[in-house]
């Protein structure tokens, strides 16, 4: 049921607030201020090394979550695609834990990559959306997202709610290897309540989102970019426009664009910048100057008022948040951007060409 909306994949992009806020009830414990996994048969504590595994949206979540881990829990992570993971022959670490993230649980290639990890004695652990799928039932270690059944084709409430749980893993490894105190656990806790309502400010946008789709729906060649923790949101919204609008799409590293990609650029190009107002903001910025020197269109997402507007094609103005609360939300104007975009080409948006919901053959 669609409710008031046209698409699933609208509707599952509204519910954002809603199924974040029930997936972060079940590992949380606000007036504890601590996280609350899953019973788990070892101590996170004994865990030398993460590796993650997955496809498409999922992986970027991996991604995402890799950043939260390195710098929180101050554990190495080792990020695959599921269908190039078993075929470099990955080195193992004793007791290392592999988490293999899936929003079907039913992706050939993440269960592959499972049972490869599981055959070679890793501790085994999935992070899925369908509780009675294969990968929930094989793993060691089931973390549900509780984002309930995503029927759109497009993953976009799926992938907020593996970053909130992917969150609070980070939090609790931290916590388990005593890099953060009790204080600081309380202070995530706190910081990852606030994701739902801000959340639904950014989806307050969604007029001005639309407007911004209709002007880059004519478009061949879409750029986004972003750096640190944000160049994942980046790939993910390439992803996203790609596979509902038709519209060639790439991610980049901000950083990376005068290496090449640059070269694309012209007064047909628009460029989405994700710029959150952090320690890398002037950075990206100044890669979106050179971008409008060379008159493309630039369309910059920031909680930084400040930040140069100057010949910005358009400019959406986000809230503020922490760093475990920001990917998520930068998530939602770049799905909403893909599913205006698509509306606005008349293409089918729940069931784009060539794709399906579970990739079943590898
Ligand atoms: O069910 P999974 O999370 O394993 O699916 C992985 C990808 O097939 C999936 O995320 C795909 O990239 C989406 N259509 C992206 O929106």
């Amino acid at each position: 049921d669609k409710g008031n909306h046209r698409h699933f994949m609208q509707k599952e992009i509204f519910e954002q607030p809603t199924v974040v806020a029930q997936a972060l009830g079940r590992y949380l414990d606000p007036v504890a201020g601590k996280v609350r996994l899953p019973e788990m048969p070892f101590e996170l504590a004994t865990v030398p090394k993460v590796t993650l595994v997955a496809c498409g949206t999922s992986y970027y979540a991996a991604l995402v979550a890799r950043y939260w881990i390195e710098k929180l829990a101050r554990v190495p992570v080792e990020v695959d695609i599921a269908s190039e993971f078993r075929y470099r022959e990955p080195v193992y670490m004793d007791g290392g834990l592999a988490i293999f993230i899936s929003q079907s649980g039913e992706t050939a290639d993440t269960l592959a990559a499972l049972r490869h990890a599981k055959a070679a004695g890793q501790r085994v652990a999935t992070i899925v959306n369908v509780m009675g799928s294969t990968m929930a039932r094989e793993a060691d270690v089931v973390l549900p997202i509780h984002a309930g059944a995503e029927i759109g084709v497009a993953s976009t409430k799926a992938f907020t709610c593996q970053l909130s749980v992917l969150a609070a893993l980070a939090v609790d490894l931290a916590a388990a290897k005593g890099q953060i105190d009790a204080a600081q656990e309380a202070a995530f806790v706190e910081e990852l309540e606030t994701a739902p309502k801000l959340m639904a400010r950014v989806l307050a946008h969604d007029d001005a989102i639309q407007e911004i789709a209709r002007a880059i729906a004519p478009a061949r060649d879409v750029l986004f970019v972003g750096r640190g923790i944000h160049f994942p949101i980046a790939m993910e919204g390439a992803l996203k426009l790609k596979e509902i609008s038709y519209i060639h799409a790439e991610g980049y590293a901000a950083g990376e664009l005068k290496h090449g990609p640059i070269a694309l650029i012209d007064e047909n190009v628009p460029v989405i910048g994700i710029a959150p107002n952090d320690e890398l903001i002037d950075k990206t910025v100044s890669n979106l100057q050179e971008i409008m020197a060379r008159q493309g269109k630039v369309i910059l997402l920031s909680d930084n008022a400040e930040s140069e507007a100057e010949g910005m094609f358009a400019r959406l103005e986000m809230p503020s948040a922490g760093e475990l609360v920001t990917p998520i939300l930068y998530a939602i104007p770049v799905q909403l951007l893909a599913y205006y975009a698509a509306v606005e080409k008349g293409t089918d948006v729940d069931q784009p060409r060539n794709l399906a919901k579970s990739v079943t053959v590898e």
